[in-house]
């Protein structure tokens, strides 16, 4: 099956921004790490990054018939799309949030996710390790792989 991961705004320049928050692992490397993740539990995975609200929801459209399910970290739009999610309930896909900080830790604004009323479920707070658990959330959802 293949599961598409989807990332946001600002999450391009991961390594460099706010690394005290965010780390110092890139998305090349968090993509990298969700290909080889992946291949080990018996999924295989699209990635895409995009700072734009719509070519999100074009992509979360695209992947109804390409694609099993999706991982999401929306970044800010999180806490403020209702089109993104409208487009998640849309594609009736299994959904799961994630972020690689633990936002209910953070500003009351971050504690509000619009996404988390159409995910499976929600990831947060444990890095790149967050889109791994992620996977194996997904794969157990779909009941296949290892
Ligand atoms: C984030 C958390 C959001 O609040 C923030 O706007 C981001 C990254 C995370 O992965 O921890 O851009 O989604």
């Amino acid at each position: 099956s293949s599961v598409l991961v989807l990332n946001g705004p600002n999450l391009n320049l991961l390594g460099t921004r706010q690394p005290e928050v965010y780390g110092s692992v890139t998305l090349a490397d968090i993509e990298g790490l969700c290909r080889s993740h992946a291949a080990q539990i018996g999924l295989t995975v699209e990635t895409m990054q995009s700072n734009h609200e719509g070519a999100l929801i074009d992509a979360i459209h695209a992947a109804r018939g390409t694609h099993a399910g999706l991982v999401i970290n929306a970044g800010a739009y999180t806490h403020t799309s209702i089109a993104i999610m409208d487009a998640v309930a849309s594609v009736e896909l299994p959904t799961v949030e994630v972020h690689l900080s633990n936002i209910h830790a953070r500003e009351p604004f971050r504690h509000r996710s619009y996404l988390a009323s159409v995910a499976i479920g929600q990831i947060a707070g444990f890095g790149a390790t967050s889109y791994t658990l992620a996977l194996d959330a997904l794969a157990a959802h779909l009941g296949v792989g290892a």
